[in-house]
């Protein structure tokens, strides 16, 4: 099945580069991602024989492939809309996701029933439809780079059709803890493991995700062996002798922690969009009535249930609650933006983001402050020029795989600002030493940790970023994918 001039190195995943809009006139307009696989794969250059293998999303897409239209080193899967739907809606964000940031509420969830079996057949089905499209166009001994939850099927299905292949896997969120994880059916565990453990290497952004799964698949399937966890943070081999399944070799773990692109950033945050925008933020933000300037507590975010917009917003309250003497002189600016707005969960909780921020504008607002500016229209250029704008950064996920913010903001900043940082993100490992780290459930807790931040002496703030802008470019997306991919051939 191996293809003569196949792809030497292949990405794959739900999202990919690039994305089709069908024009008024019926021309098909191309809009390109961004995000750190894109820089990264970049960064092995045009004449590297890569292929992006991606789904198609949305109609825009399908009319591309329907059409024959493509970019060379893309290619669009047209999975069936409502196989898709399933395997993405009903399995990776309902389920997976929820498992692996722990977001599920008793007790009415979880509930893994008869619609749930039918989803996970979509999976299998999807996850299937990439492992065939990368097995005919690997070339022979190619590295394949599979990503994220919506995939962990791939590896195991891409080995058994392609055994010359290099599979790589990396996670970009969280993995569950083993005993989270293990409200899973036991059959869709197995799976899931048997899935993962069919690459040569697994990649996760910290340890801390990386000793989870190994926890899970050492309760999965006692069967397989698992050395215990070394000391130090070298990357180890499992080995594993899985029974009635085809031997899938040894499966490597490592860790490479995504940093932010300082480069692209520094450049793009200065170009005169973003001047525009600053200037229309600092009208909205305003002064204090003695005319001295106002503090900016900045979130950026998707709107998502594990960012935990709402207890920020909720902490912001408590804080002018407890701290009248911050009313009229800080405001927190809060992007907010629109995501998988197909779950009846993500909508709600849209609407109760707009809703706290309105309670709270209510409450305490006066003709000259509004004490919360909520925008949820994504607008990147506005989102760098509230970094430039933060006097402090809010981060506090309630588990997130990484948080990129969380590293952006502190480059970017010009007033030098302090970050308040969940325990719970990827980037605390990182950048616990530098930020106020708190834990995310805790409202009042983190009413105190705003304060305490935005009261910092000015030279310990700038200390502190500076060493938090260091640590958070220290793995630029060019090097992360590198060294992953240079790892995984040497994996094994
Ligand atoms: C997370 C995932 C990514 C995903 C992104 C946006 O960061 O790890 O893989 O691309 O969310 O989610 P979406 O569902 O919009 O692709």
């Amino acid at each position: 099945m191996a293809s003569t001039h196949g792809a030497e190195v292949l990405v794959a995943s739900n999202r990919g580069p690039i994305t089709y809009e069908v024009r008024e006139d019926g021309s098909l307009h191309t809009k390109r991602g961004g995000g750190g696989l894109v820089s990264g794969l970049s960064a092995i250059g045009p004449d590297a024989g890569a292929l992006w293998v991606c789904s198609a999303l949305g109609d825009g897409d399908r009319e591309a492939v329907r059409r024959g239209v493509g970019e060379p080193g893309v290619r669009m899967l047209d999975i069936p809309a409502d196989v898709h739907a399933d395997a993405y809606n009903g399995i990776a964000n309902s389920v997976l996701w929820f498992v692996h940031h722990m977001l599920y509420q008793t007790p009415l969830e979880p509930v893994f029933d008869a619609e749930f079996r039918r989803q996970w057949g979509a999976y299998e089905a999807y996850n299937r439809a990439f492992a065939e499209a990368l097995a005919q166009e690997a070339a022979e001994g190619a590295a394949v780079l599979v990503q994220d939850y919506h995939l962990c099927l791939v590896p195991g299905m891409l080995r058994e059709l392609r055994p010359d292949l290099r599979i790589g896997h990396f996670s970009h969120t969280p993995w569950a803890p083993a005993e989270y994880f293990s409200m899973l059916p036991d059959d869709i565990r197995s799976q899931l493991v048997w899935g993962m453990l069919g690459a040569d290497r697994l990649g996760f952004l910290t340890w801390r995700w990386a000793q989870a799964f190994m926890d899970c698949a050492g309760s999965t399937d006692p069967e397989r062996i698992f050395p215990s966890w070394p000391s130090g943070s070298t990357p180890k081999s499992v080995g594993h002798s899985p029974t009635g399944r085809p031997p899938l070799g040894t499966t490597e773990i490592g860790v490479h922690g995504l940093g932010a692109d300082a480069e692209f950033l520094r450049k793009r945050a200065h170009e005169a969009d973003v001047d525009e925008r600053m200037a229309a933020l600092r009208d909205e933000i305003g002064e204090a009535p003695d005319g001295s300037r106002r503090r900016t507590i900045v979130r950026v975010d998707r709107t998502e249930l594990s960012k935990n917009i709402v207890r920020g917003l909720l902490a912001y309250r408590q804080l002018l609650d407890d701290r009248p003497e911050w009313r009229e002189r800080v405001v927190h600016v809060a992007f907010a933006y629109p995501s998988r707005q197909d779950l009846a969960v993500y909508r709600e909780y849209t609407a109760e983001v707009q809703r706290v921020a309105d309670e709270i504008n209510s409450r305490y607002g006066t003709p000259g402050w509004t004490p919360v500016v909520l925008h949820v229209k994504d607008d990147f250029a506005r989102s760098l020029a509230a970094y430039r704008l933060a006097d402090v950064a809010l981060v506090n996920p309630i588990r997130d795989g990484m948080n990129l913010v969380a590293k952006e903001v502190p480059l970017l900043s010009e007033e030098g600002c302090v970050l308040v940082l969940s325990r719970e993100a990827g980037a605390f490992q990182e950048l616990g030493d530098d930020a106020i780290v708190v834990n995310p459930y805790d409202v009042i807790g983190t009413a105190k940790a705003l304060h305490e931040a935005l009261t910092m002496p000015p030279g310990e703030r700038a200390e502190r970023v500076k060493r938090l802008a260091a640590a958070a470019t220290a793995l630029p997306p060019a090097r992360w994918f590198l060294d992953q991919l240079e790892a995984l051939k040497a994996a094994g």
